[in-house]
């Protein structure tokens, strides 16, 4: 078995190799933590975006999508508090002179106690076979409760340090737990200090007229600054919803991992605004909704989880992060916040404008509460990416590499092959090429031998290839090759429309939400 590490970095040499993804101006050395997404990246990326605003915006009658622009006034990000708070902890190993995230080092820290409990279950789940009680064993065993227990003390105590912005005490833990620089192994290090995220710029022409601006770091302000707009114009009645897509930017320190982490990157968000006082049941609604979004893409259940927060964001009463397991273990995927009146409020301290909703039934006035779903494009891209990318061992003793992404997200549906480049075959193929792509992307390929075709198709995630032989011009049947199984059958030219669409149509796949 290839080690995590190794994996993963298959998954980057395939995504470049099948036009997924690039080094942002690559023939400049790159530049880093910023990627370009190629012919096949551009397609996947474009399917989950439809994928989130066909489940958010068109299936609920109360959500409705806006499209907000990157620069917003700069006095969005002192109400917001991102000119205040927005930072991360920074530390510097003197020896290595790599700076991390002071938070990401005691988070790793812990992953690691975590890894441990994780082994431990599936030791005494070998041992105990069938009658293994998952539940009873994480609450009885005393090795397990310990490992937990000195977990839980470590996320609080760091949870508590951060917000009560005591850096002293984030080192303090930090030297305690003895942790070192991963690169050096060295615990040589400096204070920790506090870093703004936001990228800043400047609009107009002078130096001296021009104004500072950040380029947005979330999309989520564009909402709330339209609140009013959306809720008058579309005549929308709390609670509802309002959903973007879009870009944002973070300076971030510590970029790695690809593109879980970048400097420039998309967002989907959605705001729900609801009556105070009911955030929680709405909240406990909207992490089952989103868990079940994610469940219907079926890259199976056991690589999701809920992780609550220890330390809150400034705007937020509640928190989940809905974690995947990445090649580089479980992370942060998609977050749940409920958000208060916090933001609303604070716009409308900062702008001196009312942004308050009436509510007819109980003939009053208020500040809506507010609860957001947050996921990142792009981490959603490398979930799926690193999901699907596999090597079977085949009957033959050959093996495939098979890149088994859902169908509904696949970039190309359908891959059209004559299985000889002459005897008329090329044009028939071509001619079923014409018929298919008013429904779906369909790629054309006539060149090796079909089993090297199959084999590209397979590797760049085409979930079907139709082979157009010399039966075909006899009685119009091709065949019909499926990924996943590999499985063949013959069927008439003019039913591959159907087979296709229904496996690859949204509406199959998000009846299950
Ligand atoms: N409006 C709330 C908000 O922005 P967040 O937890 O900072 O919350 C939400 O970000 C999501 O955006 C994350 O769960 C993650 O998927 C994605 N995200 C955040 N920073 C990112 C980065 N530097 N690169 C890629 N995705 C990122």
């Amino acid at each position: 078995m290839a080690n995590q590490e190794d994996i993963f970095k298959k998954v980057i040499s395939h995504a470049k190799e099948y036009g997924y993804v690039f080094q942002s101006s690559e023939i400049y050395d790159g530049l880093s933590a910023v990627y370009d997404y190629g012919q096949n990246g551009a397609e996947l990326k474009r399917n989950i975006r439809e994928y989130w605003w066909k489940a958010m915006v068109q299936l609920n009658e109360n959500i409705v999508g806006i499209d907000a622009a990157i620069f917003m006034h700069p006095t969005t990000w002192k109400a917001s508090g991102h000119v205040d708070a927005f930072n991360d902890p920074l530390i510097d190993n003197k020896d290595s002179k790599k700076r991390y995230r002071a938070d990401v080092l005691i988070e790793d820290y812990v992953a690691k106690i975590e890894a441990k409990i994780e082994k431990e279950v599936k030791k005494a789940a070998k041992r105990f076979g069938d009658s293994f009680d998952k539940e009873q064993f994480l609450s009885t065993n005393q090795r397990v409760v310990d490992y937990r227990a000195k977990a839980d003390s470590i996320l609080k105590r760091m949870g508590k340090s951060l917000e009560n912005e005591d850096l002293a005490d984030v080192k303090a833990l930090i030297e305690e737990l003895e942790i070192a620089c991963p690169l050096s192994g060295s615990k040589n290090w400096t204070d920790v200090k506090q870093f703004n995220l936001m990228f800043g710029t400047k609009l107009g022409a002078s130096a001296d007229s021009a104004m500072d601006l950040y380029l947005r770091p979330e999309t989520a302000q564009g909402i709330f600054v339209n609140f009013l707009n959306v809720q008058k114009t579309g005549r929308m009645k709390i609670p509802f919803g309002i959903a973007q897509t879009g870009k944002a930017f973070r300076n971030e320190i510590v970029a790695r991992q690809f593109i879980f982490r970048m400097r420039e990157f998309e967002q989907m968000e959605m705001q729900f605004f609801i009556k105070p006082g009911t955030q929680k049941e709405w909240y406990e609604a909207w992490k089952e909704k989103r868990m079940k979004w994610h469940l219907s893409l079926g890259m199976g259940e056991e690589n999701y989880r809920f992780h609550d927060h220890e330390k809150l964001a400034h705007y937020a009463d509640a928190a989940a992060d809905i974690e995947f397991r990445f090649p580089f273990g479980f992370k942060e995927l998609e977050g749940i916040h409920s958000r208060t009146d916090f933001d609303l409020g604070k716009h409308e301290e900062y702008s001196g404008k009312k942004l308050q909703y009436f509510d007819h039934e109980e003939n009053k006035s208020y500040t809506p509460y507010v609860l957001e779903t947050s996921i990142g494009l792009d981490r959603m891209f490398l979930a799926v990416f690193s999901n699907s990318l596999q090597e079977e061992e085949l009957e033959n003793g050959s093996t495939r590499t098979v890149l088994k992404i859902p169908a509904v997200l696949a970039p190309y549906k359908v891959a059209v092959l004559p299985l000889l480049k002459r005897d008329g075959l090329p044009e028939v193929a071509q001619k079923l090429v014409d018929e298919l792509k008013w429904d779906f992307n369909v790629d054309y390929d006539e060149k090796d031998a079909v089993g090297r075709r199959y084999r590209r198709q397979d590797a760049a995630g085409t979930p079907f290839c139709v082979t157009v032989d010399h039966q075909t011009l006899e009685d119009d049947t091709v065949t019909i090759r499926h990924r996943d199984t590999m499985e063949q059958s013959r069927v008439k030219l003019s039913e591959v429309k159907d087979i296709i669409s229904k496996e690859v149509d949204m509406r199959y796949w998000l009846q299950k939400i």
